[in-house]
């Protein structure tokens, strides 16, 4: 009895050191909205199960857009910030090539605003849709830890140099790009798995099918039965064309992804050459293995959304909550 009371007021002065010290730099955490604006995730269901039935083809759009945004400057809506003529930002960057989804995020923002303004940020919003994207085209659930605020800085050269290229092996994109991030040769491979939806122009990958090494030649790496179904489909220099990337079902979120990629006719060289890095082979076959319902591969997208979703965030008083997300209040 002599030492219960030292011990609570010990640990209430812990407590109070802990918050103290964590209050420019918290961590996210599941259900941040719970008391501020508790129908926050609702709205957002709402909104992308209405957008989701009228136009399906955004899911992969919305779920890249997240992706996209996290690596650059971190999850911070830095993606959203329009340009000026000056000051491109990274929505007018190259890599924003077939970006799309703007105004579902507009459209999302303003419903948020109606109902709790200035209090959901626009980086929450845009991984909470992601997650509601892979969701509802069939794919996992997974609780998105939010308490995001919003960055006012937007640099469209820093896209190239943050964002993976698509002719850059599995084993460059894990060193150059994840690892920096704190994502590991497992993220890499889970996360490449987001390519089961969506789809690319053909500019993204022709020079795999047209003039690999500058010879006139294909990827040797591109299964020879393949070759000739994409190059039917995307003939030399074609910019505009959309190509599926997991044909059959690339509005259905599973592991089919793994079956193309194990049969070599993964679409970029970053997804090819994963059955060549030794950190990244045994998954892909694992996965391709997988028959019914694909809880492992479900359960790792996740953990690893999650993961990507924590690349840089600024919380507490740090950044903003925008009031449009396309611009700095
Ligand atoms: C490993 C590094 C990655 C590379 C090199 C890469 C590259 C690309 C490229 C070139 C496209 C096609 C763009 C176009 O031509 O329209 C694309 C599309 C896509 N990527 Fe990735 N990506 C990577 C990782 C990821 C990650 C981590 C995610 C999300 C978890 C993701 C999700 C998607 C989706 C959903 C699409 C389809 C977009 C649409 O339908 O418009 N990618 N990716
Ligand atoms: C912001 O940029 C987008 C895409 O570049 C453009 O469509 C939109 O009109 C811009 N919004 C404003 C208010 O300038
Ligand atoms: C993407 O970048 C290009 C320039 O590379 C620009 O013309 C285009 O407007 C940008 N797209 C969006 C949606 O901002
Ligand atoms: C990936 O590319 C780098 C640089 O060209 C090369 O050194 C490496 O051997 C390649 N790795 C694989 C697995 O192809
Ligand atoms: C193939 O690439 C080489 C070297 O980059 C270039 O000189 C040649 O013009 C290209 N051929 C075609 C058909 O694009």
């Amino acid at each position: 009895m002599a030492y219960t009371v030292p011990s609570k007021i010990l640990l209430n002065l812990a407590l109070v050191l802990l918050l103290l010290g964590s209050a420019d730099a918290q961590s996210l955490q599941v259900g941040f909205y719970q008391r501020s604006c508790p129908k926050a995730e609702e709205i957002i269901r709402k909104e992308m199960t209405a957008i989701m039935s009228l136009a399906p083809s955004l899911a992969g759009p919305l779920l890249r857009m997240h992706f996209h945004d996290c690596f650059v400057r971190g999850c911070d809506a830095s993606i959203l910030l329009n340009g000026t003529t000056n000051n491109p930002a990274e929505k007018d960057g190259l890599p924003n090539l077939s970006l799309r989804g703007y105004g579902v995020i507009d459209r999302v923002k303003a419903q948020l605003e109606a109902a709790c303004p200035g209090i959901v940020s626009c980086a929450d919003i845009l991984a909470i849709v992601a997650r509601d994207a892979v969701f509802l085209t069939k794919g996992p659930f997974w609780d998105v830890p939010t308490g995001r605020r919003d960055g006012k800085i937007s640099i469209a050269s820093e896209t190239l140099t943050n964002l993976p290229p698509p002719f850059f092996n599995a084993t460059q994109n894990l060193n150059l790009f994840f690892i920096p991030k704190g994502l590991n040769a497992k993220d890499l491979v889970v996360l490449s798995g987001g390519h089961t939806i969506g789809t690319s122009h053909c500019s993204s990958f022709s020079s795999r099918l047209y003039n690999f090494t500058g010879n006139g030649d294909a990827d040797p790496m591109l299964d020879k039965d393949y070759l000739p179904k994409l190059k039917s489909k995307c003939r030399p220099n074609d910019a505009t064309t959309l190509v599926e990337m997991d044909p059959g079902s690339f509005k259905t979120f599973d592991t089919s992804y793994y079956k193309l990629v194990a049969k070599r006719r993964g679409l970029f060289t970053s997804d090819a050459t994963l059955i060549l890095d030794g950190q990244t082979k045994a998954y892909i076959e694992r996965q391709a293995q997988a028959s019914g319902f694909p809880s492992e591969f479900f359960k790792d997208f996740g953990e690893s959304m999650v993961k990507m979703g924590n690349i840089g965030v600024l919380t507490g008083n740090q950044g903003e909550i925008r009031k449009r997300c396309a611009f700095v209040n």
